[in-house]
Protein backbone atom coordinates (compact mmCIF):
# COMPACT_ATOMS: atom_id res chain seq x y z
CA UNK A 1 0.00 0.00 0.00
CA UNK A 2 1.46 3.42 -0.89
CA UNK A 3 2.11 6.15 1.59
CA UNK A 4 -0.56 8.42 1.92
CA UNK A 5 -1.71 11.08 4.64
CA UNK A 6 -5.13 11.46 6.04
CA UNK A 7 -6.61 14.93 7.19
CA UNK A 8 -6.81 14.82 10.57
CA UNK A 9 -7.13 18.74 11.44
CA UNK A 10 -7.85 20.81 8.62
CA UNK A 11 -5.85 23.62 7.71
CA UNK A 12 -8.67 26.28 8.39
CA UNK A 13 -9.23 24.77 12.19
CA UNK A 14 -5.51 25.01 13.10
CA UNK A 15 -5.60 28.51 12.05
CA UNK A 16 -8.44 29.64 13.87
CA UNK A 17 -6.87 27.56 16.80
CA UNK A 18 -3.86 29.66 16.95
CA UNK A 19 -5.49 32.90 16.75
CA UNK A 20 -7.36 32.55 19.82
CA UNK A 21 -4.23 30.99 21.34
CA UNK A 22 -3.03 34.39 20.33
CA UNK A 23 -5.44 36.03 21.80
CA UNK A 24 -4.95 34.75 25.07
CA UNK A 25 -1.67 34.54 25.72
CA UNK A 26 -1.74 38.36 24.16
CA UNK A 27 -4.47 38.95 27.47
CA UNK A 28 -2.54 36.79 29.91
CA UNK A 29 1.33 38.70 28.79
CA UNK A 30 -0.79 42.22 29.01
CA UNK A 31 2.19 44.83 29.73
CA UNK A 32 4.86 42.35 29.23
CA UNK A 33 7.42 41.42 26.63
CA UNK A 34 7.16 37.62 26.05
CA UNK A 35 10.22 35.84 24.69
CA UNK A 36 9.46 32.68 22.94
CA UNK A 37 11.86 29.72 22.66
CA UNK A 38 11.07 27.06 19.80
CA UNK A 39 12.17 23.72 20.41
CA UNK A 40 13.19 22.86 16.65
CA UNK A 41 12.66 21.45 14.29
CA UNK A 42 8.90 20.66 14.71
CA UNK A 43 8.13 23.63 16.62
CA UNK A 44 9.03 26.22 13.75
CA UNK A 45 6.05 26.30 12.01
CA UNK A 46 3.50 26.67 15.00
CA UNK A 47 5.83 29.21 16.82
CA UNK A 48 6.05 31.62 13.74
CA UNK A 49 1.96 31.14 13.26
CA UNK A 50 1.51 31.81 16.56
CA UNK A 51 4.30 34.97 17.30
CA UNK A 52 2.26 36.30 14.12
CA UNK A 53 -0.75 36.35 16.05
CA UNK A 54 0.56 37.98 19.61
CA UNK A 55 -0.16 41.41 19.91
CA UNK A 56 2.68 42.06 23.09
CA UNK A 57 6.39 42.89 22.28
CA UNK A 58 7.47 39.68 20.92
CA UNK A 59 11.53 38.37 20.95
CA UNK A 60 12.18 34.55 19.93
CA UNK A 61 15.25 32.11 20.13
CA UNK A 62 15.66 28.95 18.92
CA UNK A 63 17.49 25.37 20.20
CA UNK A 64 17.45 22.08 19.33
CA UNK A 65 17.30 18.92 21.23
CA UNK A 66 17.95 15.28 20.51
CA UNK A 67 16.05 12.79 22.83
CA UNK A 68 18.02 9.48 22.73
CA UNK A 69 15.26 7.11 21.50
CA UNK A 70 14.20 4.78 18.31
CA UNK A 71 12.08 6.82 15.60
CA UNK A 72 9.09 7.20 17.40
CA UNK A 73 9.41 7.42 21.12
CA UNK A 74 11.78 8.94 22.96
CA UNK A 75 13.99 8.09 25.81
CA UNK A 76 14.13 11.30 28.57
CA UNK A 77 17.87 11.48 27.87
CA UNK A 78 17.74 14.85 26.15
CA UNK A 79 20.76 16.20 24.62
CA UNK A 80 21.54 19.49 23.41
CA UNK A 81 22.38 19.64 19.85
CA UNK A 82 21.77 23.94 19.68
CA UNK A 83 21.19 25.85 22.69
CA UNK A 84 19.74 29.15 22.93
CA UNK A 85 21.44 32.13 21.83
CA UNK A 86 20.37 34.58 24.82
CA UNK A 87 19.89 34.50 28.47
CA UNK A 88 16.65 34.04 29.99
CA UNK A 89 17.46 35.73 32.91
CA UNK A 90 14.54 37.86 34.40
CA UNK A 91 12.38 36.89 31.15
CA UNK A 92 8.93 35.79 31.23
CA UNK A 93 9.73 32.73 28.78
CA UNK A 94 6.66 30.82 27.02
CA UNK A 95 8.45 27.26 25.51
CA UNK A 96 6.48 26.59 22.27
CA UNK A 97 6.41 22.41 20.94
CA UNK A 98 5.10 20.85 18.34
CA UNK A 99 3.81 18.20 20.54
CA UNK A 100 3.72 16.68 23.87
CA UNK A 101 4.06 12.93 23.51
CA UNK A 102 5.00 10.57 27.08
CA UNK A 103 6.70 13.90 27.86
CA UNK A 104 9.99 13.03 29.11
CA UNK A 105 11.81 15.47 26.55
CA UNK A 106 9.95 18.54 27.55
CA UNK A 107 10.32 16.97 31.58
CA UNK A 108 14.07 17.39 31.30
CA UNK A 109 14.28 20.55 28.68
CA UNK A 110 11.97 22.65 31.20
CA UNK A 111 14.29 21.38 34.30
CA UNK A 112 17.53 22.56 32.35
CA UNK A 113 15.71 26.05 31.39
CA UNK A 114 14.49 26.89 34.74
CA UNK A 115 17.97 26.70 36.13
CA UNK A 116 19.00 30.00 33.99
CA UNK A 117 16.87 32.30 36.04
CA UNK A 118 13.76 33.20 34.13
CA UNK A 119 11.24 35.53 35.71
CA UNK A 120 8.33 33.51 34.47
CA UNK A 121 7.87 30.18 32.39
CA UNK A 122 4.88 28.29 30.64
CA UNK A 123 4.66 25.59 28.00
CA UNK A 124 2.51 26.05 25.13
CA UNK A 125 2.14 23.00 22.56
CA UNK A 126 0.14 22.64 19.50
CA UNK A 127 -0.71 19.10 20.10
CA UNK A 128 -1.17 17.07 22.98
CA UNK A 129 -1.55 13.11 23.64
CA UNK A 130 -2.30 12.88 26.87
CA UNK A 131 -2.77 8.94 27.18
CA UNK A 132 0.66 8.74 26.18
CA UNK A 133 2.14 11.08 29.13
CA UNK A 134 4.68 9.11 31.44
CA UNK A 135 6.18 12.60 32.75
CA UNK A 136 4.37 15.05 34.31
CA UNK A 137 4.57 17.89 32.96
CA UNK A 138 1.98 21.04 33.32
CA UNK A 139 1.15 22.60 29.58
CA UNK A 140 -0.58 26.01 30.21
CA UNK A 141 -1.80 26.43 26.03
CA UNK A 142 -2.75 23.34 24.22
CA UNK A 143 -3.76 23.50 20.58
CA UNK A 144 -5.81 20.62 20.89
CA UNK A 145 -5.50 17.01 22.96
CA UNK A 146 -5.44 14.15 20.05
CA UNK A 147 -5.68 10.33 20.11
CA UNK A 148 -2.62 8.13 20.52
CA UNK A 149 -1.56 8.30 16.61
CA UNK A 150 1.16 8.97 14.81
CA UNK A 151 0.91 12.30 13.51
CA UNK A 152 2.39 14.89 10.76
CA UNK A 153 2.40 18.16 9.36
CA UNK A 154 2.78 21.59 11.01
CA UNK A 155 6.46 20.74 11.44
CA UNK A 156 5.63 17.49 12.05
CA UNK A 157 7.39 14.74 10.46
CA UNK A 158 8.04 11.01 10.13
CA UNK A 159 11.50 10.47 8.54
CA UNK A 160 11.78 13.97 8.31
CA UNK A 161 8.92 14.26 5.52
CA UNK A 162 5.67 16.04 5.89
CA UNK A 163 6.72 18.98 7.83
CA UNK A 164 5.86 21.41 5.15
CA UNK A 165 2.06 20.39 5.24
CA UNK A 166 -0.37 23.22 6.19
CA UNK A 167 -2.72 20.59 8.10
CA UNK A 168 -2.39 17.95 10.71
CA UNK A 169 -2.31 14.19 9.53
CA UNK A 170 -1.75 11.05 10.05
CA UNK A 171 0.13 8.55 7.64
CA UNK A 172 -1.10 5.54 6.33
CA UNK A 173 0.35 2.34 4.66
CA UNK A 174 3.76 3.08 6.18
CA UNK A 175 6.34 0.60 5.81
P1 LIG B 1 8.14 12.98 24.16
O1 LIG B 1 9.47 13.14 24.82
O2 LIG B 1 7.72 11.54 24.12
O3 LIG B 1 7.06 13.87 24.70
O4 LIG B 1 8.39 13.27 22.63
C1 LIG B 1 8.18 14.48 22.08
C2 LIG B 1 8.79 14.58 20.71
O5 LIG B 1 8.60 13.36 19.94
C3 LIG B 1 8.07 15.64 19.94
O6 LIG B 1 8.65 16.91 20.17
C4 LIG B 1 8.18 15.16 18.52
O7 LIG B 1 9.41 15.58 17.98
C5 LIG B 1 8.17 13.65 18.64
N1 LIG B 1 6.81 13.10 18.44
C6 LIG B 1 5.99 12.59 19.36
N2 LIG B 1 4.82 12.20 18.84
C7 LIG B 1 4.90 12.48 17.52
C8 LIG B 1 3.98 12.33 16.43
O8 LIG B 1 2.83 11.86 16.53
N3 LIG B 1 4.43 12.75 15.21
C9 LIG B 1 5.66 13.31 15.01
N4 LIG B 1 6.54 13.47 16.01
C10 LIG B 1 6.17 13.06 17.26
MG1 LIG C 1 9.57 18.43 19.21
Amino acid sequence: MAETVKVLIPEEEVNERIETLGKKISEDYAGKQVHLICVLKGGVFFMCELAKRISVPVSMDFMSVSSYGDGTSSSGVVKIAKDLDETLEGKDVLVVEDIIDSGRTLFYLLEILKKRGPKSMRLCTLLDKPERRVRDVKVDYVGFNIPDEFVVGYGLDYAQKYRNLPYIGVVEGAE
